[in-house]
């Protein structure tokens, strides 16, 4: 055993949130921690890595006891942190960046930086995570998948023995992620352990070697990756079979809700034109990058438009800004939460009635009690937990968070909702309400589009998809046309 947790338990301000809590990592797996949001999952790290305290209990390492009070102690224990907010410093270089705060001296001279060494060393160790990159490349000029390689890199530097990873894959493209799971798998071989944490069941499968299943802040089992499916998984963590994924209903198409109309965001940029109806959920896919998140965020006013024109309920529409977009009808649930969608040093009450305060207003003073009914609604509605409408947004575990920004936008009445990556980092349970939350704005009458860079989800929630390359649309499908293939292919531009 490289790390065991004994019978810890945590409680935030009364609260239970791990309640004795026993598991053990062996030397040179991959082990997974599996729950639902609010499981207790990113509290265990934090416990492991120093960022709290645990209340009781105790953890060790190699089988002695491992007292951890402050982050510089598991490092210096040798366990290695990839958080999913990167700590890289963006003006500096690859190697500066793995060697920032550890940093080789030449000897004999004092303070003298050997730079040398430091760019070779880089070099290897990004090369040991099959990385061949110039060391002075500078952080900013990496996708964000290379540049999580260099916070790995510095944990190699480090001599880490426990490398953990809080969500890793959910801020990447396919690409990048793929890249990810090979690096994690090369690491394995070198002998690293892992902890792992994601709700993509697909990668849990392919990399890990033994899952513990979590459940309200308790242990429910651990079990071998090898002999357990999805399905299982699923149950075990939920603690009920989820026959359906997808609650697809099907509709009526009805009048156009929202239509683009000779688009362009700079002079140079293709046009682009489409349509939104009643009745359908009109998926848009294509590659990280391919211009989906900037096409939305101008439609909504948050960056310009160079030209064309778009159209509410056949209305032409002047949005110079975000507030015209609320006026005309419009929601954009950024796929951005911590630096578009929420005010974190806020409560949930005050996050979700912000977009439309005049809800909860009479005689122009804000109406407490009916800013908490609403609150109160939507926390069951879209089973927000923990249930407190005033505790801080911040405090909420990731999957709650996205689940605040979708219930925020909700509470607006708008006619047409973006909804830019809505799932991401939400457990499958939990994306199931999204689906049919989607499901009942569609029966309400509401235009209703989705951006989503993962393919099942597109295929099983739209009823029409269009696809996006290097900011055009080279697609524009219905359901009963649409396979992964196709849309791969006009994902890539054509050439699959
Ligand atoms: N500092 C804090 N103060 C109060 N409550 C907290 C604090 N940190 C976490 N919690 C609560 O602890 C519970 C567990 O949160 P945690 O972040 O560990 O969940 P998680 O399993 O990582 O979920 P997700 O999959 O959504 O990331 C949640 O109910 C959360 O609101
Ligand atoms: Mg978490």
């Amino acid at each position: 055993m490289l790390l065991e947790l004994k019978n810890i338990s945590k409680a935030f301000s009364g609260v239970q949130v791990l309640h004795d809590m026993n598991i053990d990592i062996k030397k040179g797996e991959v082990h997974v921690l599996l729950g639902e949001n609010g499981a207790g999952k990113s509290t265990i790290i934090k416990i492991i890595t120093g960022a709290y305290q645990k209340d009781t209990g105790e953890l060790k390492w190699k089988g002695e006891n491992l007292v951890i009070n402050k982050p510089s102690d598991a490092i210096n224990a040798g366990i290695g942190t990839i958080y999913q907010e990167l700590n890289l410093i963006p003006e500096l270089s690859i190697a500066e960046n793995i060697f920032l705060g550890h940093e080789k001296k030449r000897s004999g001279k004092f303070s003298l930086l050997d730079r040398s060494t430091m760019k070779n060393e880089a070099k290897q160790l990004m090369e040991r995570l099959g990385q061949d990159v110039d060391p002075d490349e500078l952080i900013q000029n990496l996708g964000v998948g290379q540049q999580q390689l260099v916070e790995i890199a510095k944990a190699l530097s480090l001599n880490c023995e426990l490398i953990i990873m809080d969500e890793p894959t959910s801020s990447l493209s396919e690409r990048e992620a793929e890249q990810l799971l090979v690096t994690i798998e090369r690491l394995k071989k070198q002998g690293m352990t892992i902890i792992y944490i994601s709700h993509r069941l697909e990668e849990i499968k392919r990399i890990s070697d033994r899952i513990t299943i979590l459940r309200d802040g308790s242990k429910i089992r651990t079990v071998d990756t090898a002999a357990t499916s999805i399905d299982e998984m699923i149950a075990l963590m939920v603690g009920r079979s989820l026959d359906n994924k997808f609650p697809k209903i099907q509709f009526e198409k009805g009048k156009e809700v929202f239509s683009v109309k000779n688009v362009k965001l700079t002079p140079d940029a293709p046009e682009i034109n489409f349509s939104a109806y009643q009745g359908e959920i009109l998926g848009i896919s294509g590659l990280v990058g391919a211009g989906r998140t900037e096409l939305a965020r101008a439609l909504f006013g948050a960056d310009p438009i160079y030209s064309g024109e778009v159209f509410v309920f056949g209305e032409k529409q002047h949005i110079r800004n975000p507030i015209d977009a609320i006026k005309a009808g419009l929601a954009f649930i950024s796929e951005n939460r911590k630096e578009e969608g929420l005010f974190l040093d806020q409560s949930l009450t005050f996050n979700k009635t912000i977009t439309k305060l005049n809800k909860v207003k009479s005689k122009g003073l804000i109406n407490v009690r009916k800013q908490k009914e609403v609150a109160e609604k939507y926390i069951k509605d879209l089973s927000i937990r923990p249930n407190n409408i005033n505790l801080f947004v911040k405090y909420f575990s990731g999957g709650n968070q996205q689940k605040v920004v979708i219930a925020k936008w909700l509470f607006t009445d708008a006619k047409v909702f973006i909804f830019d990556e809505p799932t991401r980092g939400i457990d499958v349970g939990a994306k199931v309400e999204v689906y049919k939350l989607m499901n009942s704005l569609v029966e309400e009458g509401a235009g209703v589009i989705v951006i989503s860079s993962e393919l099942p989800e597109i295929l099983g929630i739209s009823d029409r998809i269009i696809v996006m390359h290097e900011g055009k649309i080279t697609a524009n499908l219905n359901r009963d046309e649409a396979n992964q293939e196709v849309i791969m292919k006009a994902a890539t531009g054509g050439c699959s």
